[in-house]
């Protein structure tokens, strides 16, 4: 290995371990009797006396602990002002219903939190880390080199962090790219070790239920498709595809999809499956779309996307 990438790696865990131990200290506190007062107490350790993260929702006490140390950050950087709710818990992530800090421009957002890791299931990602670069969590700089590859592939303790730094740093920074490219994704608006905030689907009493659970108008149904096909190819044209596109992942709103979750999105120039993930991605969307007698053949589609996205490399 040589010296440069190993620097940067030393850097980037300098950071990380740091910023961990900042926001520990700031949220040392009493001992705590009950639920409410630890939530409560985060009022007190602000610096913004006239800022006050309320903390509607009531975590469970283990929930509490992570989720003001990690949701503190945003309160102090007045992004948010309270949790309202859980919304839903995935396979590693949470996902709560935040209220927005005035100057954010919005009224609530979302906050994706991933939970701590001895609590989660790191999914199993050899395929769709094939030939993905591996970046930091905030989708800037780049884990390069044998050493951090070896720890996160041999999952000792050192590669688990790193590996789910990794997977939150790709997915804020894939819906960075798809944002802006125009794809139909929740803004996202900042992130930070554990957690990304973004713009929020529904309102504070009820979330934008995914596509699955949505019963639509045939008419409607149509135009949602080609919306859907259209963007799973700009995504493509971006250089990404999804790998985990279903009627589960688009979320259903004021008659408009949008498209979430994306830590396993893979490059289609660099991963070596990378048609069959498109492939899978169109056909479940298609099969969705089939109750609705929209007729399309999922692999057919994926190729012709295909052919007009990668080009292929000139013969001489
Ligand atoms: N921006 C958002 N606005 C409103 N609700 C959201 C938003 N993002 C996610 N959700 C809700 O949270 C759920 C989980 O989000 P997401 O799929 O990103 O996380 P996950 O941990 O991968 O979950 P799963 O394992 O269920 O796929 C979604 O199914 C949806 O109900
Ligand atoms: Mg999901």
């Amino acid at each position: 290995m040589t010296q440069e990438p190993m620097k940067n790696y030393v850097h980037y865990l300098d950071v990380f371990e740091r910023n961990g131990f900042e926001k520990r200290k700031k949220m040392r506190r009493k001992p705590k009797s009950s639920t409410g007062q630890t939530t409560d107490h985060l009022a007190e350790s602000t610096d913004h006396a006239d800022l006050v993260l309320k903390m509607t929702y009531r975590p469970a006490r283990f929930e509490a602990e992570w989720l003001t140390d990690y949701m503190s950050g945003f309160y102090n950087e007045m992004q948010i002002t309270d949790v309202l709710r859980n919304v839903k818990g995935g396979k590693e992530a949470t996902v709560y219903c935040c209220r927005a800090h005035p100057n954010t421009g919005y009224e609530l957002l979302a906050a994706k939190v991933y939970r701590p890791r001895k609590l989660r299931n790191l999914r199993n990602d050899a395929l769709y880390r094939e030939g993905r670069v591996t970046l930091d969590d905030a989708g800037k700089g780049i884990v390069r080199g044998r050493r951090p590859k070896v720890a996160m592939q041999k999952h000792t303790r050192f590669g688990q962090e790193l590996r789910h730094t990794s997977w939150l740093g790709h997915e804020y920074g894939t819906m960075q790219l798809l944002y802006e490219a125009g794809v139909a994704v929740p803004k996202p608006l900042t992130s930070s070790d554990n957690v990304i905030l973004m713009e929020y689907l529904g309102e504070e009493g009820e979330a934008a239920p995914p596509l699955h659970a949505v019963r639509l108008e045939r008419d409607e149904a149509q135009v949602l498709f080609e919306r859907l096909m259209r963007d799973v190819e700009l995504m493509l044209a971006c250089g990404r595809i999804h790998a985990d596109l279903s009627a589960f992942n688009v979320l259903y709103w004021d008659g408009a999809v949008k498209i979430i979750d994306f830590p396993q999105a893979v490059d289609p120039f660099v991963n070596p499956r990378a048609f069959d993930l498109l492939a899978r991605d169109v056909t479940r969307l298609c099969e969705y779309f089939a109750r609705y007698r929209i007729d399309a053949h999922g692999p057919s589609l994926a190729r012709e996307m295909w052919e007009r996205c990668i080009p292929t490399p000139e013969l001489d």
